[in-house]
């Protein structure tokens, strides 16, 4: 065995800072055989030295100045778990300046400025890891990057984000507030530091842009991401889901359709009888649908500190090991040759074909449901299923809910019979639109 250390400067001690202390520590043998050499944090910073950690902090240099980490003179690799962008950002290029490669979690970075990133990491012949930044501990960059290289990706569905999955599992089975599970949430170290992106779905989207880019070859596109979060979604609509045979799971997904690629994050139904709906808690799960492969479904634990930290220490082995190759041999950022990348079109969302649930509040008399579906037929929507709940939920405007399931149909045509049905007079609230994958 070599007997070098490799020594590693860690950019933040927040719950997966600590969470990688705690298991290089526990597990140093362990990672020792598999790298072959012993890897030691050396420096570390944090925006509050003395606040209580569940970490030893003993023999590493500590500071709260993060550029100090990155200059620092032993350090051969940074890990960035600060988050956001800046001062993430300029810390992580500057790191590629001085030749140090780089893993972070970092989503939101790479979603966004992953392209600089990485341009800037080739040129110099520096390596950038990033599984943590998708999905916790699921080793999915590495399987679809690497494992799935023969195949031809057709789609990716995903519950890729934890907190979110954590409140619709627990306002499923609980019926408790949305308010309090977030909280809570927040108490296990699952949430971001700003948990509106776990909540209006950012947090999915950085995520999907990723999963996108190295499962079709294309540029990260955040910005053609369609976005919707949890946070319009009811206790009558899990209700409403469960007792038509579906459940509703906060999706990511990225699919080939037509010439181009559809790239969204909303609410979906989906059959309670696959797998992947009954993935709860803060697990996450991603099926991958390719040719030669068929459909694979990864499937862990999505936040939390030990979790993330797993997918941390294993890309700073893989690291560790491709310090000495070639850098033009090495397996490519976003998996595809950084001159292959190929601009196929991110459709937008009115092209985008789903079926769909819908509840209307409709005031319970004679020929309302008659001139919803005259408005749903005149488009060409075509029905699967319809129900009047009980008298017994009348609101005290004499209204009830209607719920429809709808057969396939283009967005933009769908957009136009929901103004026209809210237009009617006895639909006393705006629709509710849930789109509906079978995840075949
Ligand atoms: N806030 C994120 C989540 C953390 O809940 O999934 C992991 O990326």
């Amino acid at each position: 065995m070599n007997g070098n250390e490799m020594k590693v400067g860690l950019l933040g001690l927040g719950c997966v800072g600590c969470g990688v202390i705690r298991a290089l520590s526990r597990n140093q043998e362990e990672i020792e055989r598999r790298a072959g050499r012993r890897l030691n944090i050396v420096a570390a910073c944090a925006r509050d030295l003395n606040k209580e950690r569940d970490c030893d902090l003993d023999g590493i240099q500590l500071t709260q100045d993060p550029q100090q980490v990155v200059d620092h003179p032993e350090v051969d690799v940074v890990i960035e778990l600060m988050g956001g962008i800046d001062p993430a950002r300029e810390l992580i290029l500057r790191a590629i300046d001085q030749g140090r490669p780089v893993i972070t979690a970092n989503k939101h970075l790479i979603a966004l400025h992953g392209s600089e990133i990485f341009a800037h990491a080739e040129q110099k012949g520096v390596n950038i890891a990033f599984e943590a930044a998708v999905a916790g501990s699921i080793p999915i960059i590495k399987n679809i990057r690497e494992s799935l290289s023969g195949n031809r990706i057709e789609w990716i569905a995903g519950i890729i984000n934890g907190t979110g999955n954590y409140i619709l599992t627990a306002m499923e089975e609980e019926g408790r507030p949305f308010a309090e599970i977030l909280a809570e949430a927040q108490r296990l170290g699952y949430a971001e530091a700003d948990p509106t992106f776990d909540v209006d779905g950012t947090d999915a989207a950085h995520k999907l842009t990723i999963l996108a880019s190295i499962a079709f070859g294309i540029p990260l596109s955040y910005d053609h991401v369609h976005v919707e979060g949890i946070s319009d979604i009811t206790s009558e609509n899990i209700a409403d889901a469960r007792s038509l045979g579906y459940r509703i799971k906060h999706l990511g997904i990225a699919k080939r359709a037509g010439e181009g690629i559809e790239l969204r994050v909303h609410p979906t139904l989906i059959p309670r009888s696959r797998l992947v709906a009954n993935v709860a808690g803060v697990m996450n799960a991603v099926v991958v649908k390719s040719d030669a492969a068929g459909a694979h479904l990864y499937y862990g634990a999505g936040a939390g500190g030990d979790p993330t930290a797993s997918a941390v220490i294993a890309d700073l082995v893989d690291v560790v090991r491709t310090l000495t190759t070639d850098a033009e041999n090495r397996v490519p950022h976003l998996a595809y040759q950084p001159h292959a990348l190929s601009d196929i079109p991110i459709l937008p969302i009115g092209q985008v074909t789903t079926a769909c649930y819908l509840r209307l509040q409709a005031i319970d008399r004679p020929g309302v449901l008659a001139a919803v579906t005259d408005i749903l037929g005149g488009l060409g929507i075509s029905i699967e299923a319809i129900r009047q709940r009980e008298p017994d939920i009348q609101g005290a405007d004499g209204s009830v809910p209607v719920i429809l399931l709808t057969h396939e149909v283009p967005e933009d045509r769908m957009d136009q019979a929901l103004s026209r049905i809210e237009e009617l007079d006895d639909i006393v609230a705006p629709v509710q639109r849930i789109r509906i994958e079978l995840l075949k």
